[in-house]
């Protein structure tokens, strides 16, 4: 079983592509590190992916739940 999985997503504020094509996955037990500068986008890949944020464009599931079509779940 897979914690997370996020396929090819975007996140697009404005004119900005924060995010161009994310993919990873996280099996379950897994210790996962989301690194990088400032700026790398590693806050709106976790709000994404806890629900807080709708990714422009891509898939996220957490468990098995995707975020946008199930996001009571994924809570
Ligand atoms: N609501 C928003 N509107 C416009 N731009 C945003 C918004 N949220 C984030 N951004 C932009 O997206 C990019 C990534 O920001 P984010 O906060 O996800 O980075 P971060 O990796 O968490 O940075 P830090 O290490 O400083 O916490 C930045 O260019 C930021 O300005
Ligand atoms: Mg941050």
């Amino acid at each position: 079983m897979l914690a997370v999985e996020a396929y090819n997503v975007t996140k697009v504020f404005g004119n900005i592509r924060a995010l161009d094509g994310l993919s990873f996955s996280v099996k379950t037990g897994e210790f996962f590190g989301l690194i990088g500068p400032n700026g790398a986008v590693k806050t709106t890949a976790m709000r994404i992916i806890s629900t807080l944020l709708m990714p422009t464009s891509g898939t996220v599931r957490v468990f098995g739940c995707d975020v946008m079509q199930n996001a009571a779940d994924v809570r």
